[in-house]
């Protein structure tokens, strides 16, 4: 019998490219994961089942060995920290930008800029770097309505096709990073379900398409 592996999987825009990776991976749900309101799925393998979930909490899930394995954006890796996972394989899947964005015409103030964000780890880190003083201001979503109403003077987010910042009169300004997903793994179920793990990772990592 082998042992039982459970894999977190991101709900939203990640979702709609993670199916398609573990169906060429041979993983099929029983259950349609966008129609259901379940939280776990079995799938066509009688030892693998997947828990979906909100994305930043993904890598909480594997950290603890709620789940043995996952699949979360490098974003959220680095706000968490990576603390008892590894990031085992970049998936070449959900690629965008981190960015920084703010209004397409207008100059920036003078003094400490105040930046909106979710990535605040990852926003402290940047403007450090480059010995900017920021104030940072930790927003849970639609970021760029900061800007519109006078929270913040710029803001940091993903951009994929700039439509979003685009349709509320902003643009994007300084690259930070490049974002796609990744498969992390608990650290604890490699050494104690190895064979398994291993036979998961083997199967996904086939199923991985390069250069997109
Ligand atoms: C991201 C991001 C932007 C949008 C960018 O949000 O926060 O709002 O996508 O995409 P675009 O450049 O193609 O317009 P996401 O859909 O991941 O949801 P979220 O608001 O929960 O972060």
């Amino acid at each position: 019998m082998s042992d039982l592996i459970t894999i977190a999987l991101a709900k939203g825009r990640i979702l709609k490219e993670t199916l398609p990776l573990l169906e060429r991976a041979g993983i099929r749900p029983l259950d349609d994961l966008d129609k259901s309101r379940k939280l776990i799925f079995e799938t066509n393998h009688d030892n693998i089942n997947l828990v979906l979930i909100r994305s930043a909490d993904v890598p909480t899930y594997v950290q603890y060995g709620a789940a043995d394995m996952g699949i979360a954006g490098k974003d959220v890796l680095l706000e968490h920290g990576g603390e008892g996972l590894y990031e085992w394989l970049d998936l070449h899947i959900a690629p965008c930008k981190l960015m920084t964005a703010g209004f397409a015409d207008k100059p920036l103030p003078d003094g400490r800029l105040k930046v909106a964000t979710k990535y605040t780890a990852i926003t402290r880190d940047y403007f450090l770097q480059q010995g900017r003083q920021v104030e940072l201001i930790k927003l849970y979503g639609s970021m760029e309505l900061a800007p519109i109403v006078g929270l913040a003077d710029m803001i940091v987010d993903l951009v994929d096709t700039g439509n979003t910042l685009k349709a509320n009169g902003l643009a994007p300004k300084e690259f930070i990073m490049q974002i796609s997903s990744r498969l992390i793994v608990n650290r604890a179920a490699l050494k104690m379900k190895n064979r398994a793990i291993k036979q998961v990772i083997e199967k996904i990592d086939a199923a991985v398409i390069t250069g997109e």
